[in-house]
């Protein structure tokens, strides 16, 4: 597939006047979400941790990455497409897992799930979506998916969602060990808005038969209840290593550990059997004055990278992060709030506009930096100012 063929539809289109519905440029994506946004979601996507600073961290770590262009090394015909954990994609971007995409668009997850199959890009369901598991897995149809677990504390609980991931499809187990309670977020506390306290974020709990069975009236005649039972069951208690093979035993397909920053939990990890980690500090949500993702990456690469798959997100906006995230190691890449933003503008057809112009432009720098695959790809591709 020509990934970068997206530039050319888009200049002839223009031919008829007809502009891209909103930028391609994934950096400003957040400035006219702003616009069409109330400032309760605008923020609670936007924000960080503390000051923020982690989340300036990220972005400004890769500007210290310069890609070195190579000449005259026939990279007319290139491919992009990888497998990862048994997933095939065109190139190697997933669509991480975000929760609540309601509070942007009505259509939230399932718009997402449409567009990412339209693509055969795969999505990453989150344990907190604002629609039910069954729900999105038929609005991705055959499209690939994975689903992102946030722990809950009842054991009972937590096997009903594996099942119903695996029934519904969904085909590795991404476990987010970084949230297990919220961080200090000056722009959700000025404003006093977390979507969870509504009930929305909700629906895969409240859609669960073992949740339901521990409610005296269901979520749908009585949420405030629903909330308080919810609120205990998935924040404020943290686990150790030790609970690893609980998820083993209940999921059969791939696991994936995201959240790590250490090459010490990296090595953990491997140790413990899992199949894969992502590199990622949850966009500077959680750890305020954080190291940037990108600044870790190639420690945990060289540490781990023969033993599992190293998946990174964190701050991608560009083809050019991409590049520079796969060259310092990463197999793949998460998108974060670029595609959230393509949501709240324009929906599915937002969605998909994000994911091709970030697809485009990734196919476009490797090919015109001199690389004909993936596995031309390494640190030599870049250097540190
Ligand atoms: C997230 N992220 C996230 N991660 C996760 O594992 N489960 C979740 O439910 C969510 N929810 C969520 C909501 C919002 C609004 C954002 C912005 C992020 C984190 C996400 O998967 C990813 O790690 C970050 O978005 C990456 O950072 P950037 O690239 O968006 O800055």
């Amino acid at each position: 597939m020509n990934l970068g063929a997206y530039q050319n539809e888009i200049y002839l289109q223009g031919l008829a006047d007809n502009l891209p519905a909103f930028t391609t440029d994934a950096t400003r994506l957040a400035e006219l979400a702003r616009e069409v946004l109330a400032p309760g979601p605008f923020w609670y996507v936007e924000g960080g941790a503390g000051s923020g600073a982690t989340v300036r961290a990220n972005r400004s770590a890769f500007d210290t990455w310069r890609i070195v262009p190579r000449m005259l090394r026939d990279a007319t015909n290139r491919t992009t497409a990888t497998t990862v954990l048994g997933t095939p994609m065109p190139a190697p971007l997933l669509l991480a897992p975000v929760g609540v995409q309601s509070i942007v668009h009505p259509d939230g997850e399932l718009a997402t799930a449409r567009a990412a199959a339209s693509l055969n890009v795969p999505m990453i369901l989150s344990t907190a979506s604002s629609n039910t598991i069954e729900d999105v897995a038929e609005a991705n149809g055959s499209g690939p998916r994975w689903f992102q677990l946030y722990w809950p504390n009842d054991p009972d609980l937590c096997i009903s969602i594996l099942n119903r991931a695996a029934k519904a499809g969904f085909t590795a187990l991404v476990v987010t060990l970084d949230t297990w309670t919220l961080a200090w977020r000056p722009r959700d506390l000025d404003q006093s808005y977390l979507p969870f306290i509504r009930g929305t974020g909700t629906a895969i709990p409240f859609s669960d038969p073992v949740f339901r069975g521990g409610l005296e009236r269901s979520p749908e005649e009585d949420i405030p209840s629903a909330v308080l039972k919810w609120i205990p069951l998935f924040t404020g208690t943290d686990r150790g290593w030790s609970a690893l093979p609980f998820l083993r035993e209940h999921w059969d397909g791939p696991i994936v550990l995201k959240g790590i920053q250490h090459v010490d939990d990296a090595r953990r990890a491997a140790d413990a059997g899992m199949d894969a980690i992502v590199v990622s500090n949850h966009g500077g949500r959680q750890v305020d004055g954080a190291v940037a993702s990108l600044d870790v990456l190639p420690g945990i690469a060289n540490a781990v990278g023969d033993r599992l798959e190293v998946l990174f997100d964190s701050g991608v906006r560009s083809g050019a992060d991409m590049l520079k995230a796969l060259a310092l190691g990463a197999r793949a890449v998460l998108l974060g709030r670029p595609y959230v933003w393509g949501l709240g503008l324009g929906g599915q057809d937002g969605v998909r506009h994000v994911v091709r112009s970030l697809l485009a432009d990734f196919d476009l720098t490797l090919a015109l930096s001199g690389h004909r695959s993936l596995a031309d790809l390494s640190p030599d591709s870049l250097v540190r100012i």
